[in-house]
């Protein structure tokens, strides 16, 4: 038996962030979470004014750091409290819908301990979230990240990354106005884009995929292939074709969930940027997998989906949409000292990363130290 669950409404199209109207008409204190850069394009302006237009109260938190800790969930807390939302609107990148996803959980139950609820790792066995009742409204600015859709928040505290899952915390509703990436330097349109295709090809190699998930999987990888290119290029269509492509490989990887490269990418992520470094990792963990059946199996139905054969080709074009994109080798990012030094902690806490157990195959600490190596120096 397995599941197949979307809890959130999809908004979709240009001129879609006037949805938000619809929703705060039935709230009355609305509070918005947004980024800096979502108020110097007027985004922000623009929802303020819907709230204000549906009658309902409104308060704007600016500005979220871009790795969200729990150290800032607890400084935001008291502000929260005291303007008693009923409704929350997260508008900006991943980041910001990750915090408004926790804000949501320490404001509805502020009797949880964050320990008690937080995944440190595959062996922890967290409680579960309780019932929580403020409902979310998701605008994502960039494209990759499915935090719109997803059941996870992943939260900072001192140096260590802890993740909240639960459908209580994914949005409630999830406007994808293409408006909004527009707005995209070109760097994050490449690597957030390049996560996308991670997060489907991930999710369609799954231990728990299902015909569902794949559906969304293949069209997500066929077009990232037709239109990230373009859409890094600064090309309309193909970067709205990106904006909804993110959201359907974050329902795909909602319900397949991930695997090593996102285990490794997130011990990792002091080497570079998310989306990037999982670009990076992504040739080598799939080599790695090859070595089971059923991953090359997967992997050449996916080739075959874009006119090739095998699983071997769909690792060379994967690589070859690194090359054409400029992604750069991880040796030219990080000191091979600091790497060094690293390296053997990061490859433990990695082999204790909840998605290992997602991934076809289960490698040994080893095996997870010395894929880090390849990626290191270009093997
Ligand atoms: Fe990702």
């Amino acid at each position: 038996m397995r599941f197949f669950s979307l809890k959130t409404r999809i908004v979709i199209g240009e001129g879609s962030l006037s949805y938000v109207k619809s929703v705060a008409k039935n709230y009355s204190r609305v509070l918005i979470f947004s980024s800096k850069s979502m108020r110097i394009h007027g985004f922000l302006n623009e929802v303020m004014n819907y709230v204000e237009d549906s009658g309902a109260e409104n308060e704007v938190i600016l500005g979220v750091p871009a790795e969200p800790s729990y150290e800032y969930i607890e400084n935001i807390l008291p502000k929260v409290k005291e303007f008693n939302p009923d409704l929350f609107i997260a508008l900006g990148g991943g980041s910001v819908i990750d915090v408004v996803k926790a804000v949501k959980v320490f404001y509805d139950a502020p009797n949880l301990k964050f320990e008690e609820i937080a995944f440190l790792d595959r062996f922890s066995k967290p409680k579960p979230i309780p019932k929580l009742k403020t409902p979310l409204v998701a605008i994502p600015s960039t494209s990759g990240a499915g935090s719109e859709v997803s059941a996870a928040s992943v939260l900072k505290k001192g140096d260590v990354k802890y993740n909240l899952v639960s459908f209580e915390i994914a949005p409630e509703f999830a406007i994808l106005d293409p408006r909004l990436p527009m707005t995209m330097p070109k760097g994050v349109t490449r690597n957030s884009g390049l996560d996308v295709l991670v997060h489907a090809i991930e999710a369609y190699v799954s231990t728990v995929a299902t015909p569902f998930s794949d559906a969304l999987a293949i069209k997500v990888i066929k077009s990232v292939f037709k239109y990230l290119p373009l859409s890094v290029n600064g090309e309309e269509k193909a970067r709205e074709e990106m904006h909804y492509a993110s959201t359907m490989a974050g329902i795909a990887f909602l319900n397949a969930r991930l695997g090593l490269c996102h285990a490794m990418s997130h011990k990792g992520a002091w080497m570079a940027s998310h989306g990037l470094l999982n670009a990076i990792l992504n040739p080598y963990i799939m080599e790695f997998n090859m070595k089971i059946d059923y991953a090359r199996k997967r992997y050449a139905e996916i080739a075959r989906e874009l006119g090739f054969n095998t699983a071997q080709e769909l690792i060379e074009v994967v690589k070859e949409l690194n090359e054409m994109l400029e992604v750069p080798k991880l040796g030219d990012l990080v000191s091979e000292d600091q790497f060094l030094a690293k390296l053997e902690d990061m490859s433990q806490k990695a082999y204790g990363d909840p998605l290992i157990n997602f991934n076809p195959v289960e490698p040994s600490i080893e095996e997870i130290k010395e894929l880090y190596k390849k990626a290191f120096y270009g093997e």
